[in-house]
């Protein structure tokens, strides 16, 4: 496998790998790729059934499932082949003897990547034969193959940085011209054009089948082939189009980039035979603007023209594709839950906790009696999925600069295996947004004992593992569910649920996962909404790519970059991307609360209002005494902290929302989120204004139920504070027995 390496000298000792599908069914097989400095290994599979106690893990003791045979396994070391192209798989034109005309948009955004950059390649360097256009530190070079050497052709044209530029050139014969020609951003004046010609040493090797690359080549250089892709481009490429250069000007190939824009297809509108269809590798971004973009339409799904780009990156990152160590059978009768691959050097050396998921079934679940449904943020999950932003070469500018970043072990791995993709967080080495990410390949922030590099406390993946606990030690029989089959199923995925709980960050949704919630809410269902920051951004997903989601960020909501605004309609569905809020649909009118609020240091606690205090609400406090602050402690301060939601009646929480317990101040490290402010940013930090908090909020709901919510990421925090021994824990769980009562009473 062309992902099998050697480790460089002096790396250190190191297990990381994924397991794919990483969400699966019990009696499916799942298959485990491991990368390893270690030559020997050994593993067995685990049901995560704890948190960790802070930065001490000791106390977390998977459940291991002896039903699947412990094993072990040989370990090399891999890595991921990042950067993105379109391949068209080899094809014979019908060139012949009269040459080619071959033309491209081109709009650099990135112009020293210190590397060459292809825009467009048939070179097989091998047998010198076919051609390139490249981008070079020097400018536009041209090689073409004579059979006997590949010729380079230096233009000394140098690209402006996200101008488009129309790039011809001719090859007939041993007569080479080109024609680079900038076109202007709507009114200016851009740099001259560059023509020329040249004759080549020989006849051009041109006319045979050929493989055709856009935005890479099978070259390391015009001498020297690479077995795999490289010489990527940063930029975005529209309308290729390759012509005969004889008398009858044949269209041989015409990439049409606007059509099948929710698929990694590229489409071939010549009509020429049986039409040179592509595909796209390593996700590159559709639905961008084109060459001919002029603002007048921002759509692409109404545009009738402008949207003929794809936006290639040289980090990019949708596949590892590594090879399968081994395979694991799941039981059928296995129980929902979260899992992992629990893998370590036979040496003892160094070890890793590869976490994967299994759904409930209607048998597993009603072996258990499971009447409660902890839902996974999966789609949280990968919008975070190995986040670079703590090594700030990528958003220094953007980034605010109290987050000191205190590398752990798992940021460090991240920033040592830079191969492994980015996050939604992260900006390409372009400095354009990444709108997607996969699950098909290690995602270093999803571990049982990640530790957050900003916030020092549990987050994602390991801070959902306390609730976990929680239940457990409660003996509620629960299932776990997770947003992709909210995704899929819609409410049928809970609706045998009399309450679902949400994990910490429950923060990406799409129209179909928030659908399910509404719709489980209309049904009467009860829900518990244990986090902060919560359905606020929209991502979209497609069957062909399930493993991918994407986002598209506007000009408002907390962010780490903007995208243009020709670029917020989601490339998987036509749909909007933008906040849910901006979408029409703020988390308030369904969950009560709707994030307003974050900063990083401790949070604080809550005090009940006066309203919480009424013999109403008696059963949700009880054990807990009238004024005593809620969540003073936790692993990240106080209960409120993070990202924090509060309740807002006038964008849309249910009249009836009851605001029970509310945070007690923060400090100005807080601040308030640029969508609730119109005017010139002024106080907007925590000692300045009341809208800098968190509220634990309640509401019965027209079908019957009620939706508890607690406004903070650091809940569960709180929650799993002092062996669950807290006020935060009591009162989760007053309200998680009020209803499951309830629901019993109707059964
Ligand atoms: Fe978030």
């Amino acid at each position: 496998m062309a992902t099998i390496h050697t480790p460089p000298t002096g790396y250190p000792a190191e297990i990381t790998g994924y397991v794919d599908p990483w969400i699966a069914n019990p009696g499916s097989t799942i298959d485990v790729k491991i990368s390893s400095t270690e030559p020997e290994l050994k593993y067995h599979v685990a049901r995560l059934v704890s948190g960790p106690q802070g930065t001490d893990t000791s106390g977390m003791k998977p459940e291991i499932i002896s039903a699947i045979p412990p094993g072990t396994c040989s370990g090399h070391y891999q890595v991921a082949q990042s950067g993105s192209y379109a391949l068209v798989p080899e094809r014979d034109y019908q060139v012949r003897n009269a040459g080619i005309e071959f033309s491209v948009y081109f709009q650099s955004h990135l112009l020293a990547a210190k590397h060459t950059q292809t825009l467009i390649s048939t070179l097989n360097v091998s047998i010198k034969t076919g051609y390139a256009a490249v981008l070079t530190d020097e400018g536009v070079e041209f090689w073409v193959g004579t059979g006997a050497t590949v010729d380079v052709i230096s233009t000394a044209f140098k690209p402006e940085l996200k101008r488009w530029t129309e790039l011809r050139f001719s090859i007939r014969g041993t007569s080479f011209e080109y024609d680079i020609i900038p076109k202007p951003i709507f009114t200016d004046i851009p740099q001259p054009p560059a023509r020329g010609s040249s004759t080549l040493s020989g006849t051009a090797d041109i006319a045979r089948p050929c493989v055709l690359t856009l935005s890479a080549m099978f070259a390391e250089s015009h001498t020297k082939a690479s077995q795999i892709a490289t010489n990527f481009f940063n930029g975005r490429l529209d309308s290729p189009t390759m012509k005969s250069a004889g008398p009858s000007n044949q269209v041989l190939a015409q990439w049409d980039f606007s059509l099948q824009i929710s698929t990694d297809k590229v489409i071939d509108v010549s009509g020429n035979g049986t039409g040179a269809e592509g595909r796209l590798i390593n996700g590159p971004t559709r639905a961008v603007t084109g060459q001919d973009w002029d603002g007048m339409e921002s759509d692409w799904t109404k545009a009738k023209y402008g949207y003929g780009a794809i936006h290639f990156h040289e980090d990019d990152l949708d596949d590892a594709n590594w090879s399968t160590d081994f395979s694991i059978s799941l039981p059928p009768n296995l129980r929902s839950g979260i899992y992992a691959v629990e893998i370590e050097a036979a040496s003892g050396k160094v070890k890793d906790t590869i976490p994967f998921y299994v759904r409930a079934t209607m048998e597993t679940s009603n072996a258990l009696g499971a009447r409660v449904a902890y839902i996974i943020s999966t789609f949280t999950y990968l919008a975070y999925a190995n986040e670079h932003v703590f090594d700030r070469a990528h958003l220094k500018d953007t980034v605010n600069t109290v987050w000191k970043a205190i590398p752990d072990k798992h940021a460090e791995k991240t920033a040592r295996r830079n191969d492994l993709g980015l996050s939604c967080y992260d900006i390409h080495n372009d400095k354009s947004g990444v709108m997607y990410s996969t699950a098909k390949r290690p995602i270093l922030n999803m571990r049982p004992d990640y530790i957050s590099w900003n916030f020092h406390r549990p987050r994602g993946l390991s801070a959902d593992l306390l609730m976990l606990e929680f239940l457990e030690k409660s003996q509620i029989p629960y299932d776990v569910v997770f947003d992709h089959d909210l995704h899929t199923s819609g409410a049928a995925a809970i609706s045998r649920y009399g309450t679902i709980i949400t994990g910490s960050h429950p923060e990406y949704h799409t129209n179909e996962s928030l659908g399910a919630y509404a719709n489980y809410i209309r049904a009467g269902g009860n829900v518990m909404y244990l986090g902060g920051n919560g359905f606020y951004w929209s991502c979209a997903t497609t069957a062909e790519n399930f493993h991918r989601i994407e986002i598209r960020r506007g000009g408002e909501g907390i962010r780490s970059f903007t995208c243009p605004g020709g670029d917020r309609i989601f490339s998987s569905n036509g749909q909007s991307g933008l906040l849910w809020r901006s979408r029409g649909l703020p988390a308030n009118c369904l969950f009560g609360v709707g994030c307003c609020a974050e900063g990083p240091g401790p949070g604080v606690g809550y005090k009940r209002t006066d309203a919480g205090k009424d013999t109403s609400f008696a059963w949700m406090f009880a054990g807990i005494s009238e004024d005593e602050v809620l969540g003073e402690y936790g692993f990240g301060g106080g209960a409120s902290g993070d990202e924090m939601d509060k309740c807002d009646y006038k964008i849309g929480s249910p009249s009836n929302t009851v605001v029970v317990a509310t945070s007690i101040g923060h400090p100005d490290r807080f601040g308030m989120f640029p969508e609730d402010i119109s005017f010139p940013f002024q106080n907007v930090l925590g000692t300045q204004t009341k809208e800098v908090r968190s509220d634990v909020t309640y509401y019965e709901t027209s079908g019957g139920g009620a939706v508890f919510s607690v406004g903070s990421i650091n809940w569960l925090c709180s929650l799993g504070w002092n062996h669950f021994e807290n006020n935060i824990a009591r009162l989760t769980g007053n309200v998680l027995q009020e209803f499951v009562r309830r629901h019993q009473l109707l059964d």
